[in-house]
């Protein structure tokens, strides 16, 4: 059986939500894949679990579920740099959250990685965003692999796709809802004329919207994500400050009832051409028309024509589908 060690850097959502689901299909994956994934290291803001042989799964989530990581035996007060170069593994996971000013922590983990010689998958944005081209360049030197599926529309496999499927096609547009969170609020204000802040305090009760939810509902994170897409598939060369942004902060509920009267509603799209990210009018039955907290996202192409994908844009374990998509990616390819 083959076995290919991972380092996860980041054990927040994202890490356990991952670690959970790898619990849950170890053993489908050996049956189906003869393939053993272990974890040799778990990486926190102070310190990581280290064991090549494989840590174990139940005891790290525990443990870190008791906010006792550093009780756990396999517990070393190792900086997360550090781990990355030493530690045995072909793939470090980079689950950090993202600075966008700087991409940091992560830019500096994803080169370390790269640079001592392991594969890289990511879900943090701030890093591509800013230095996407830097990246990849650097992975291609080093003939390693660097995968970001989870970066963008959560489970959606739009990255993916287009490139396993779909790259005859020349892409002419993509554009989408790209923001659960943003889109929740819209869809709350919509269909129960709630104005903004009472639907806002609906989603922070729910746990939808984050404590400071102004990346999501100022458009930033729609204008990263579609910077990626933008640089991965339509092959353009920008960064997060090419993106002209507006949010949905103004959006008032008489505009949404004028829209209802005409057939339309209100979506914040992000559209790859123009490099915005704005709030639409919107058909009602329109495919960008999804509700609540789904994400969708279309492309127009010269050969398939238009395509829409409609998924969960975020969520430990939807996130976690795309982290395993580009981890076996990188296993096929060896
Ligand atoms: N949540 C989602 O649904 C979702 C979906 C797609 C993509 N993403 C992206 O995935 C990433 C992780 O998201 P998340 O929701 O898991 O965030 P999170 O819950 O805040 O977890 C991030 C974890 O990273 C740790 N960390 C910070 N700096 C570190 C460092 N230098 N070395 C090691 N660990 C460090 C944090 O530790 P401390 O708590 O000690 O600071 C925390 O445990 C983000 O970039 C996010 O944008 C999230």
């Amino acid at each position: 059986m083959k076995t290919v060690k991972l380092i996860v850097v980041g054990f927040g959502n994202i890490g356990k939500g991952f670690l959970d689901v790898l619990q849950i299909k170890q053993k489908e994956i050996q049956k189906n894949y003869d393939l053993s994934l272990k974890v040799s290291a778990v990486c926190e803001y102070n310190g990581c679990l280290v064991n090549e042989k494989g840590i174990d799964l139940s005891s790290a989530l525990d443990y870190s579920r008791k906010g006792k990581m550093e009780k756990h035996s396999d517990w070393k007060r190792m900086k997360t740099l550090d781990a990355i170069k030493e530690v045995d593994a072909d793939i470090v996971l980079e689950l950090t959250p993202g600075d966008i000013k700087t991409g940091e922590p992560g830019f500096t983990h994803i080169k370390k990685a790269l640079e001592s010689g392991k594969h890289v998958v990511t879900s943090n944005k701030a890093p591509l965003a800013l230095h996407f081209q830097e990246i990849n360049s650097l992975a291609g030197k080093k003939g390693l692999k660097f995968g970001y599926e989870a970066t963008v529309g959560g489970a959606i496999p739009i990255i993916n796709l287009y490139r396993d499927q779909l790259e005859i096609n020349k892409v002419n547009s993509i554009y989408g809802v790209l923001n659960g969170t943003s889109n929740y609020i819209l869809t709350k204000m919509y269909c129960e004329n709630l104005d903004y802040g009472t639907a806002l305090k609906e989603a922070t009760e729910l746990g939808i919207a984050e404590k400071d939810p102004s990346y999501d509902l100022k458009g930033i994170d729609t204008a990263v994500k579609l910077v990626i897409l933008a640089n991965s598939i339509m092959k353009k060369k920008i960064t997060y400050k090419d993106i002209k942004v507006e949010g949905i902060e103004e959006i008032t509920p008489e505009a949404l009832e004028l829209a209802k009267k005409n057939n339309y509603t209100i979506k914040l799209i992000g559209d790859v051409n123009s490099q915005t990210v704005s709030p639409r009018l919107i058909p009602v039955n329109h495919p960008l028309n999804v509700s609540n907290t789904l994400n969708a996202i279309m492309l127009d192409m010269d050969v398939a024509g238009k395509l829409t994908l409609v998924g969960h844009g975020a969520g430990r374990t939807e996130t976690a589908s795309a982290i395993f998509s580009d981890v076996m990616d990188i296993v096929r390819s060896e």
